[in-house]
């Protein structure tokens, strides 16, 4: 499995680079206990490692830890020949032993739980079984994300004390959601770009801060509990659909596109975030390798958003030459290939040492903010008991709960009344889902609860699969399923997809559940002697408007990849001990759309002149199983807006230009359509305040996701629909109201990227949208001079 999964993470077109990699995949190779001349040390500079290397390492600067990282690392690059600087560049570092310079293993994956993807530095064994597994998409709001990131930090740094992981995790991925048959949809929190960069930051932020030192002014030194990777960068979102794979695909993506979608969450991860690593991706982006691309790289991430840390390329190899890539001529694997030849590369004058010193360095640096030679006393304690631990998997458990989604309760048939259930129709392939609850790039989980067991606390659970699997090839399984749900008080349909139809190289061809899943569905709901639940675990959107439109089926809930304690999760929501608050993160689209337009077609705004619908929420006006931002509770919430600012004067200087925006035809145009963003001197006293009191006027307390949108001034060409610019996530107790404010900056809110990319804030009037339409309000934006 694990070798499989490696093959799937690395396969790359370059022969030699793939045998290099597979011949080092031996089993369980450790950074720390393996290598003879690293055994039992903490950190590099620990002085007792004299015993066994001979060497005092205080004697090197490099571990004078009164000087700046910056001298220490140049000491250390300076001390090394040639060919030990180029052993230390792909992603297995060999290490320098007469520097006491151990062995480093860079890649390890952390994308919801420790995992024991990677090159072997981070694996489970007796002493660590298994770490906390949480759902694949946590589609909850900031400090929810930030307890469950911080739990996974805790966990990988307990693991690396213990020898069992490295310090360097590539995750989370960022790509945003464009087309629904994307099989890695299950890695990202969906298609809202200002979503998946929230997300990212806040995923970065819960992996890399050390608490007490987030505000370090000091970028470079500013410590690290664990270091996380933004990837892949970017536009990357085909995997293999219709012949067309990742690493040939070629996204021919507008300016427009890419600032406005693709960028976003990476500009918001290294600004906000302040991420320690980028992964450029596979696919190119108008022709160019995007790990080639000077432009996207060395200008963007490390100029523009000055990124502190390494960019690793996808899969393997760190970075070295991308950084100034002139002189290579080759395609991406060549160049790939020669980063890892990097000393020959110089030899023949190819690269210039400097520009391995300068990749080393980035390097380093983080290896030094981590601790990694000089030890990190916060976390020095941290062991076996922090792994699983009962705090770390009842977290496990709440963020599964936060996340699922209700999406249909006829006549309020949910919750279920315990008291009046005795036996409960457990059935459909994922009644007994366990790894399936947990994606991909999973380690070993502490253990599984799948949905027969959560219910199993209910009542007596009667269990059939309805089919083989999830492919669903074998019809002749429903009628024991039929059967089951005919004896029980009530039906649990538990369906969906798994890691054979979504996955990483593996888009879908279609929206539908596979199979007979959607007969087993409707033979077992007409005949259910009781109400009947169904539930869909999956990462993307899965047309299911006949389960909507019937009336056999009172309630749907959409689980996602639940992780380790999916079915605990499920239950509670089901019997009420939790009233679900969750909110779509992608639109649930019907398969009609996938006739509509090639997976390969990466614009998102429509193709008139093709018929290609527009993509995401933002751009698609037609109609869907379920919009972006859906979902359903047990109690009801009411909205009113308080007060709101109505309208903003924005004073500019006269020596800047208006700039010209499209505008529908017949429109009024104002004189001045909108200014540049960057021509402003200061946008910070330019916010539109936004107050509205929720309350919650149903039976029950709740948990409401408030959803502030904006929509463009309609007049303007080719905006999007309406763009979520905030969003909160509130408890409600009932009969209670709460006050929920929002305080809007212009430049970030009403940003409207034009078709050379550039930045504008345009005049004229807007709108504010709260909820699924819930309120609005106006607003309008004046120039003055
Ligand atoms: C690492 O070293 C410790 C102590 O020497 C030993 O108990 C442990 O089994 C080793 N782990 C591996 C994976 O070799
Ligand atoms: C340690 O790793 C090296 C390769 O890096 C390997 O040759 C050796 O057998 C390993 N030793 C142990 C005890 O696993
Ligand atoms: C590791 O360190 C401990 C304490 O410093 C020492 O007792 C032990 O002998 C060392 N083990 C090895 C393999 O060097
Ligand atoms: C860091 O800054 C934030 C925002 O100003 C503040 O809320 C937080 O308390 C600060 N943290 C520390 C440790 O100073
Ligand atoms: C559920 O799945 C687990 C793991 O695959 C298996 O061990 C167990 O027997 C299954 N339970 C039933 C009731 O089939
Ligand atoms: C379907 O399942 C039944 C019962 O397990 C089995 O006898 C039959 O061979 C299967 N049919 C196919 C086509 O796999
Ligand atoms: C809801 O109740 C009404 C009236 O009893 C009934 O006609 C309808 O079929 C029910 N809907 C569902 C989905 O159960
Ligand atoms: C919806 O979008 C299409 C382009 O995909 C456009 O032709 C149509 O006019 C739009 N309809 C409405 C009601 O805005
Ligand atoms: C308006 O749209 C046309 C056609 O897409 C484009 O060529 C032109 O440059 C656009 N002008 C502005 C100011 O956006
Ligand atoms: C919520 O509001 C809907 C529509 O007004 C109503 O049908 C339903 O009964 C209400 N539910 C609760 C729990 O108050």
């Amino acid at each position: 499995m694990a070798a499989k999964l490696y093959f799937l993470a690395c396969l790359t077109a370059v022969t030699f680079l793939f045998h290099f990699t597979n011949a080092r995949n031996a089993p369980s190779v450790t950074s720390i206990n393996n290598s003879t001349f690293s055994q039992n040390y903490t950190h590099v500079c620990d002085p007792s490692r004299f015993s066994y290397l001979g060497l005092n390492m205080k004697d090197f600067a490099f571990c004078d830890s009164s000087l700046p990282y910056e001298v220490r690392v140049k000491d250390l690059i300076d001390r090394m020949t040639l060919n030990e600087k180029s052993g230390q560049i792909g992603d297995i570092a060999s290490g320098v032993p007469r520097l006491g310079l151990p062995e480093y293993i860079w890649w390890s994956e952390a994308l919801h739980g420790v995992s024991s993807v990677g090159d072997g530095a981070t694996f489970f064994n007796d002493v660590v079984p298994g770490a906390t597994s949480f759902p694949t998409i946590w589609v909850v709001k900031h400090f929810f994300f930030f307890l469950f990131f911080q739990a996974v930090s805790t966990e990988a740094r307990a693991m690396y004390n213990l020898g069992q992981a490295g310090l360097t995790f590539w995750s989370p991925n960022i790509n945003v959601v464009r087309d629904p048959r994307w099989g890695r949809a299950l890695e990202t929190p969906g298609e809202d770009p200002f979503v998946v960069g929230e997300y990212g930051s806040n995923y970065v932020r819960g992996l890399q801060d050390v608490h007490g030192t987030e505000n370090a002014t000091d970028l470079n030194s500013r410590p690290l509990k664990v270091a996380a990777c933004c990837k892949h960068y970017a536009a990357y979102d085909v995997d293999n659909w219709l012949g067309v794979d990742r690493y040939h695909f070629d996204a021919q993506v507008t300016e427009q596109d890419m600032k406005e979608t693709f960028l976003r969450p990476f500009e918001m991860c290294v600004k906000e975030g302040d991420v320690t690593s980028v992964m450029c991706s596979y696919n190119k982006v108008n022709g160019i390798p995007t790990c080639l691309d000077t432009n996207l790289l060395k200008n963007t991430v490390r100029g523009e958003w000055n990124l502190h840390g390494y960019i690793v390329s996808d899969c393997d190899s760190i970075e070295v030459i991308i950084d100034d890539q002139k002189w290579l001529n080759d395609g991406p694997e060549d160049a790939v290939a020669q980063a890892l030849k990097a000393g020959y590369s110089v030899t023949m004058g190819k690269v210039k040492e400097e520009v391995i010193d300068r990749a080393l360095k980035n390097l380093y640096i983080v290896l030094m903010r981590l601790g990694f030679f000089d030890g990190s006393p916060h976390f020095e304690k941290l062991g076996k008991g922090d792994v699983c631990s009962d705090k770390h998997m009842e977290l496990a458990a709440d963020a599964a709960r936060e996340g699922i989604v209700l999406l249909k309760n006829a006549n309020e048939t949910l919750p279920l009344n315990s008291r009046k259930i005795k036996t409960i129709a457990v059935v459909g392939p994922h009644a007994n889902a366990t790894k399936a609850m947990i994606g991909n790039y999973a380690g070993t989980p502490c253990r599984y609860t799948a949905p027969i067991d959560g219910f199993s606390k209910f009542g007596k659970v009667i269990y059939e699969t309805g089919c083989g699997d999830v492919l669903c090839k074998n019809e002749s399984l429903i009628f024991p399923a039929v059967r089951a749900a005919k004896k029980a008080d009530v039906t649990i349909l538990v369906v969906g997809l798994d890691l054979t139809v979504e996955a990483e190289s593996l888009d879908r061809m279609n929206l539908l559940l596979p199979g007979y899943q959607n007969q087993l569905i409707n033979q077992v709901a007409s005949e259910s002697k009781g109400p009947v639940i169904l539930v869909v675990m999956s990462a993307g959107g899965v047309d299911i408007s006949f389960a909507r439109d019937s009336p056999n089926i009172q309630a749907i809930i959409w689980a996602g990849y639940p992780g380790q304690e999916g079915g605990h999760a499920i239950a509670d929501v089901v019997f009420g001990r939790h009233n679900p608050g969750g909110k779509l993160p992608l639109t649930w689209f019907e398969n009609e759309y996938t006739d509509m337009l090639p997976m390969t077609s990466m614009p998102l705004r429509p193709i008139d002149a093709l018929g290609y619908p527009g993509r995401t929420y933002k751009f698609y006006n037609g109609s869907t199983v379920y919009p972006f931002g859906y979902g359903l509770s047990y109690t009801n919430f009411t909205y009113k807006l308080t007060s709101s600012t109505k309208s903003l004067h924005i004073d500019w200087s006269k020596s800047h230009h208006c700039r010209d925006l499209n505008y529908t035809d017949g429109s009024y145009k104002p004189g001045c359509p909108a200014i540049l963003i960057d021509d402003l001197k200061s946008c910070d006293d330019h916010n539109v305040d936004i107050e509205l009191e929720v309350e919650n006027i149903g039976e029950r307390d709740g948990k409401d996701v408030v959803m502030v949108y904006w929509s463009p001034p309609r007049e303007i060409a080719e905006a999007p629909i309406k763009q979520l610019i905030a969003f909160k996530r509130i408890f409600v107790r009932v009969g209670e109201s709460q006050k929920v404010s929002f305080r809007l900056n212009a430049c970030k809110s009403f940003e409207i990227i034009n078709y050379r990319g550039y930045s504008l804030l345009p005049s004229g009037g807007g709108k504010i949208v709260i909820g699924d339409n819930l309120v609005s309000t106006a607003i309008h934006v004046h120039f003055q001079r």
